[in-house]
């Protein structure tokens, strides 16, 4: 496991590579880590993978409200570049539990937090013990939240004193923009929403699509403030001193 040093070495030496790189190397240090994919713009992550000659594994995490169109779209990704996509699901118990108590929309009352902990953090949860380290999708332009996100950190949410898990984001230095400009370039299958006004993309009763000049992250739990818009996956980013 590597330590806060060579974290931050590595942050240095990685910092001017381009993502296929990064991947690259990480995945040649650290060979137990998964790429955790949301059938959303991080599908860059897939594509990047499929041209390393040991990929590695993907995950996604099926909170149970995604949209029809993210389902069709994580399928026809397993179809075009012939992968295995291992499907996480939340515990039936807690669910059944959550959802009699409080309903089928508590979030929109008081907040996602209690929600996506069930569907999302717990499944990642279970998932990342079993690994040394996860990829994400995350980019420094995605939100107030994420502009001091580093390439490789050490995750704070998910680290437990016999365990330590490393987060790693090898697109956090590039733009809406760049990703576009990648998916178009190399013709690369990409979520139908995003023709429909939508950019960021989660849960279908958590999401719109966004009018010209809105920031993409106003689509998201669009009811709650912008510092408490991550979910639990990415929470460790609001607690990140500036
Ligand atoms: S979220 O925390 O607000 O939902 P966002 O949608 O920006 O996160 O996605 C950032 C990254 O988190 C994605 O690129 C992906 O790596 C991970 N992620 C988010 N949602 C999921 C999901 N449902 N399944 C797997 N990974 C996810
Ligand atoms: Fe629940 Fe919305 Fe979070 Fe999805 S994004 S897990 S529906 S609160």
């Amino acid at each position: 496991m590597l330590n806060h040093e060579e974290i931050q070495q590595l942050n240095e030496k990685l910092k001017a590579c381009q993502p296929r790189e990064i991947l690259e190397q990480i995945v040649g240090l650290i060979p137990n880590i998964a790429i955790s994919f949301s059938g959303a713009e991080d599908v860059i992550l897939v594509d990047l993978a499929s041209k390393l000659t040991t990929p590695p594994p993907i995950f996604t995490l099926d909170t149970g409200r995604l949209h029809p169109e993210t389902h069709r779209f994580i399928e026809r990704i397993r179809e075009y570049y012939k992968i295995p996509v291992e499907v996480l699901y939340p515990d039936a118990k807690s669910l059944e539990t959550f959802t009699r108590n409080k309903g089928l929309f508590s979030f929109y009352e008081d907040g996602h937090r209690e929600c996506c902990g069930i569907r999302k953090v717990e499944p990642l949860e279970k998932k990342l013990k079993t690994l040394e380290a996860w990829v994400t999708g995350q980019r420094r332009d995605q939100n107030s939240t994420r502009s001091n996100l580093s390439i490789i950190e050490l995750d704070s949410t998910f680290s437990t004193e016999s365990h330590s898990v490393i987060k790693v984001n090898p697109l956090t230095n590039w733009t809406s923009s760049d990703v576009w400009n990648y998916i178009r370039s190399f013709e690369i299958p990409y979520n139908e929403l995003h023709d429909r006004g939508y950019i960021s993309i989660g849960c279908e009763p958590c999401t719109r699509a966004i009018r010209p000049n809105q920031h993409e992250r106003e689509g998201r739990w669009w009811w709650e403030e912008a510092t408490v818009k991550e979910c639990g996956l990415h929470i460790a980013n609001v607690k990140k001193p500036n």
